[in-house]
């Protein structure tokens, strides 16, 4: 399995990563890939030596052949090296990894994103139009200053929802609570979500109450990525365990809440 594992790790070279607001960054790396399915994840490791010793998990926010790019948030030793790579720097990828967000029949996409939730939806929202779907956002965030991609997603004719905790951009509020109106008028649709889990298990409650299909990618502290340790399980609703880097991180979302 480890000689499988060196195999399907890649070397990526930065083209550019771009200090975005105070926490957020962009990297994008030049390399090739499997093309991804939206939603799917890559291991990423760009240092030298064991320390941090783990790969981190990001998901993939943009292809194109040769090249893939990273949103990422600033939190701890592993991402404040991320954001001291400069242009030509060595870093591991491997993957694509886990299961991503499912082909849907519905025409309606709607995707629910909180913070650095937005991060695979860019490529999903692209994807999805692609096929002939229509994409609604909806996308919550602490403050106005936190809303990352708006003109990307306007450009690819996505409609937006916005709320801040704090009232400077859209409703104040959570996502959920203007997600509930919409969905109380409009009971059709499939809901694609990504964000804390807190906003996961609302937005399964109110999916629920409304009867629209929920998927929900979920955030879970991992090792391998590949489903070989149990260091991102997480309780599956009638199960036992599911892991998320190898059955998720995209699930039914009422499998979990
Ligand atoms: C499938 C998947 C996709 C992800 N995609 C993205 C992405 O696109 N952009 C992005 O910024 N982040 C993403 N994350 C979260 C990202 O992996 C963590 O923020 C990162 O590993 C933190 O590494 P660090 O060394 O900087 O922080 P650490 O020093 O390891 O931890 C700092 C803090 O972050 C928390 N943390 C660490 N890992 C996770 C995690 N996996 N989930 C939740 N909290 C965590 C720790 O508990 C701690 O409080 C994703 C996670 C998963 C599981
Ligand atoms: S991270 Fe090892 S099983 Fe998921």
């Amino acid at each position: 399995m480890l000689v499988q594992t060196l195999k399907f790790m890649k070397i990526f070279t930065t083209k550019e990563n771009k200090k975005l607001t105070e926490k957020y960054w962009l990297l994008t790396l030049e390399g090739e890939i499997k093309k991804p399915s939206p939603g799917q994840f890559v291991m990423v490791r760009a240092w030298p030596g064991f320390d941090p010793l783990l790969s981190r998990p990001f998901s993939i926010h943009y292809y194109e052949p040769g090249r893939l790019s990273i949103l990422y948030e600033v939190k701890g030793r592993g991402t404040k090296l991320l954001a001291k790579l400069g242009p030509g720097k060595k870093v591991e990828i491997l993957g694509p990894l886990g299961q991503g967000f499912p082909e849907v029949s519905s025409r309606d996409i709607i995707l629910v994103a909180g913070g650095i939730g937005i991060a695979p939806f860019l490529f999903t929202a692209k994807e999805f139009i692609r096929k002939g779907h229509q994409v609604h956002l909806f996308y919550g965030a602490r403050t106005q200053n936190d809303f990352l991609c708006l003109k990307e997603f306007e450009a690819l004719g996505v409609s937006l929802t916005l709320t801040t905790e704090d009232g400077s951009l859209g409703t104040k509020g959570f996502i959920t609570q203007p997600l509930k109106a919409y969905l109380s008028k409009h009971k059709k649709g499939v809901i694609f979500a990504c964000g804390p889990m807190p906003m996961l298990s609302a937005v399964a409650q109110v999916t629920k109450e409304s009867g629209i299909k929920a998927f929900v990618s979920l955030e879970a502290h991992m090792a391998c990525g590949l489903g070989l340790c149990l260091g991102c399980v997480v309780k599956h609703k009638e199960q036992g365990y599911l892991h998320v880097c190898s059955e998720g991180p995209v699930v039914p979302a009422e499998n979990v809440f």
